[in-house]
């Protein structure tokens, strides 16, 4: 299994397996290239056997903060810890990039992704203001900030 930034050719099938997922996004292959071609989107996918098994999407919301914005596992890939690589690839490379906090949304009912962020050190925030769907959304996250050890105090 590889995970690596996703190529032209890999977006067709990644903004079906949006639109399937989060369907309110009304995702489509022009509005994932204009949102790429913006600069501030991060797409990896996974890989296993030459087959695309799932993919997730960071987002460069300003200098200090990140925002997971899609994370999907393909159907008969879920229950092996590929969501956990994919999450742990996302979250170093937002660390080496240099920010400082990531956010993410997820429905109040997801339970499983909530178990996964939580045990990647993510944690509730708030209610997130906007109605995307017909069930409340969370905003989740997690601070990168470490002090430096204190040598003088
Ligand atoms: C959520 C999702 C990404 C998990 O993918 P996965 O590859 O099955 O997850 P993993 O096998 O890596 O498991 C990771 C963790 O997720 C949680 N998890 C996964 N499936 C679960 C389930 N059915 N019930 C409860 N927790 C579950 C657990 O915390 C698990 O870790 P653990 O086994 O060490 O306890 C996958 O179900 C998916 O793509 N769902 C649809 C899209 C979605 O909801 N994405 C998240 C949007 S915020």
């Amino acid at each position: 299994m590889t995970i690596q930034p996703a190529a032209d050719t890999d977006l067709e099938l990644i903004s079906s397996l949006i639109r399937k997922e989060f369907p309110y996004t009304e995702a489509t292959l022009d509005k994932l290239r204009q949102r790429l071609a913006g600069k501030k989107l991060f797409l990896f996918k996974q890989v296993e056997g030459g087959q695309l098994i799932g993919f997730i999407e960071v987002e460069a919301l300003n200098m200090a903060r990140a925002r997971i914005n899609g994370l999907v596992v393909r159907e008969g890939f879920r229950g092996k810890g590929n969501a956990h690589a994919l999450l742990q690839f996302a979250m170093d490379f937002i660390k080496q990039q240099g920010f400082k906090e990531i956010t993410l949304l997820v429905r109040q009912s997801n339970e499983a992704a909530k178990k996964l962020y939580g045990e990647h050190g993510f944690a509730f925030l708030r209610p997130h203001a906007v109605k995307l769907v017909d069930e409340p959304v969370e905003e989740w996250y997690l601070s990168l900030f470490t002090e430096p050890p204190c040598g003088v105090c």
